[in-house]
C-alpha cells in the first residue's frame, strides 16, 4: 500500500533532515502538499488520505531536487510574499522575508486611496512593485529590469495578480532610459552580494540565483553608487525612497544618499534585527 499524507510528510522530514538542509519541517510540509495536491488543511483533517502513485513519483521527484539545494520556490515555481503569491523562476531572484521590510517602510509613508507614481529598479519577480500595488489600489507604477526574462515574469505575475492595468514594465540600465519622469516613491533592492563572497553563500543562493541579481561589485556597493544619485534626479520634490541593503551596509550606504543631497535619512532594521532598508526623501 502506498503513503498516506502524514507518512509522506514525516518521510520527508527524515529524508531532507539527514540531507542536513536547514528548515526541513517546512520544506516537507510545501513539498508533500505540492506533490499530493492537498493543502495545509488536508494533512491535519484528512492525514490517512493515500497519495496516489503518481503523486508519490512527484514526492520522490522533489525531494531529490532538494536535496541537490535547489530551492523549494525553484521546484514549485512559486513564492509568497507579503500578501502576495508570485511565479518564480531561475531568471528572477527568489522574493525574501528580509524584503517585505520594504514594503513595511513604503505602506506607512504613503495613504491608502491618493493616486501616487512608484518605480522599481530592479523589479526581477515584481515582488515589491506589485506587493505596494496590491495594498494602494490608486497608485501606479513602473518597473525596470536590465534582464528581459525578469521583465516576462514580472509582467506575468502582473498579470495574474489584476495588477496589469497599473503596472508597466521596461527593460533598462536603472534610469538610463527615464527622460523627464518623476515619482513619488522609488524603490529598488539592488544586487549588493561582494563579488569574493558570492562562493561563501548556501548552495541554494550561489547555485540557484542568477547572479546578475546577487553581484554588487568588489565591495558590494556599486549599484549604489549609480542608484543613489539617480534616484534622486528621478524623485519628485518632497519624494520618497526606500532601497533594501546588506546587513552591514548602512554607514556607506547612508553616506551616498547624504552626499546625493537625500533628506531625512534613516535606516530601518528587519524582523531579525539587522539593518536592512535605507530610506529617505528628497
Ligand atoms: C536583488 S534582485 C531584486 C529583485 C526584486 N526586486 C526583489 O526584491 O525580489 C536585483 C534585480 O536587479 C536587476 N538588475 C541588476 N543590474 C541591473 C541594472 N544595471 N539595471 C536594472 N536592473 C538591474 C537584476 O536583474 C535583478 O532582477
Amino acid at each position: 500500500m502506498g503513503l498516506n499524507l502524514v507518512q509522506a510528510w514525516s518521510q520527508a522530514k527524515q529524508r531532507l533532515e539527514a540531507a542536513g538542509l536547514a528548515g526541513p519541517v517546512i520544506d516537507a510540509r510545501l513539498l508533500v502538499e505540492a506533490a499530493a495536491e492537498a493543502t495545509r488543511t488536508d494533512i491535519v483533517t484528512d492525514p490517512y488520505r493515500a497519495l496516489t502513485p503518481e503523486q508519490e513519483a512527484r514526492l520522490a521527484d522533489y525531494l531529490a531536487r532538494r536535496e541537490r539545494r535547489e530551492p523549494v520556490s525553484h521546484i514549485l515555481g512559486r513564492r509568497g510574499f507579503w500578501k502576495i503569491m508570485l511565479q518564480v523562476t531561475p531568471h528572477v531572484l527568489t522574493p525574501r522575508p528580509d524584503t517585505e521590510t520594504v514594503i513595511d517602510v513604503v505602506l506607512k509613508d504613503f495613504p491608502e486611496h491618493a493616486p501616487w507614481s512608484v518605480l522599481d529598479l530592479g523589479v526581477g519577480s515584481g515582488a515589491i512593485l506589485l506587493a505596494i500595488l496590491a495594498e494602494r489600489p490608486a497608485a501606479k507604477g513602473l518597473g525596470i529590469d536590465v534582464s528581459e526574462e525578469a521583465l516576462a515574469v514580472a509582467r506575468d505575475n502582473a498579470a495574474h495578480l489584476g495588477l496589469a492595468g497599473r503596472a508597466a514594465f521596461f527593460r533598462g540600465d536603472w534610469t538610463a532610459g527615464l527622460g523627464s519622469e518623476s515619482f513619488d516613491l522609488v524603490v529598488s533592492n539592488p544586487p549588493y552580494i561582494a563579488s569574493d563572497v558570492i562562493e561563501t553563500l548556501e548552495p541554494e543562493v550561489r547555485d540557484y540565483e542568477p547572479r546578475i541579481a546577487l553581484e554588487g561589485g568588489a565591495d558590494g556597493l556599486d549599484a549604489y553608487r549609480t542608484l543613489a544619485p539617480e534616484i534622486l534626479r528621478v524623485l519628485k520634490p518632497g519624494g520618497r525612497f526606500a532601497v533594501e541593503i546588506g546587513f552591514d551596509q548602512k554607514a556607506a550606504v547612508e553616506t551616498l544618499f547624504r552626499e546625493a543631497g537625500a533628506r531625512d535619512l534613516r535606516t530601518v532594521k528587519d524582523l531579525a534585527d539587522r539593518d536592512r532598508v535605507v530610506a529617505g526623501s528628497k
